[in-house]
């Protein structure tokens, strides 16, 4: 069977990694969530205070990107791979809602979308991937032979996220997530540097009422028509 890239976008949680994983298994290829790559240089900008809730150095960032390190190691209990940000496993400091909160400032400076998209595409390069975020099949991967585009309300996306951040333990308010899923949506949409858009030749996928199995056995027989 050809190896073929999957680019799957959407706008801030339509399950967009939940499908990503699942056809990266059923297909055994590899997997990449670029949020987290953007999440651990938003991270790696709090814990040095380049960023807080009235304040951004961005040239303090640019000046340091090359001291940021990113590294993909895959955990064979989780079965999928964990983001290593200079060493260290922040799988779990990436997910919280103050990382949120600032990743789509951190994401509009074209000098960290450059540096990301680089090593994107170099994880790509041989192709059987798939890879989930904004900009994958319009800037990382415009040549990809299957791309979806995952949409859903921003009330359904913003209860699915706040029921895993419940599990999680972490201590939000509903109304603080939607707050926070719609602003990531607009500076997403609007920002001049590879803003969230649907590619020409993508399909749209509105899943606010589809079951998981549906949508995957949907997108299972998209893959057949090309492969
Ligand atoms: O996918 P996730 O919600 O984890 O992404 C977090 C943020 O990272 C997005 O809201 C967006 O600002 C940014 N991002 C991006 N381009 C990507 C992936 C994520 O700008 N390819």
């Amino acid at each position: 069977m050809k190896k073929i890239t999957i680019a799957i976008d959407g706008f801030s949680s339509t399950g967009k990694s939940t499908l990503a994983k699942q056809l990266a298994k059923e297909l055994a290829y590899v997997y990449v969530d670029t949020g987290a790559m953007y999440r651990a240089v938003t991270l790696y900008t709090m814990k040095n205070n380049f960023i807080n809730a009235d304040f951004f150095d961005k040239k303090a960032l640019i000046d340091s990107l090359s001291k940021i390190q990113l590294e993909f190691k895959f955990n064979a209990d989780l079965g999928f791979a964990e983001m290593y940000l200079n060493g260290e496993n922040v799988e779990k400091q990436i997910r919280t809602i103050e990382v949120s909160n600032f990743v789509s400032k951190v994401a509009e400076v074209s000098q960290v979308r450059s540096k990301l998209v680089e090593q994107q595409q170099e994880m790509g390069k041989n192709k059987a991937i798939v890879m989930d975020g904004r900009d994958i099949g319009t800037v990382v991967f415009p040549h990809a032979e299957l791309k979806i585009f995952m949409t859903a309300s921003a009330e359904t996306r913003a209860q699915r996220r706040f029921e895993e951040l419940q599990q999680k333990g972490d201590n939000v308010s509903y109304e603080d997530v939607l707050k926070n899923v719609v602003e990531r949506d607009y500076i997403d949409t609007h920002r001049e540097d590879s803003p969230l858009v649907i590619a020409a030749d993508a399909i749209e996928i509105d899943n606010s009422y589809l079951s998981r199995e549906e949508q995957f056995s949907a997108v299972l027989e998209l893959i057949n028509d090309v492969v």
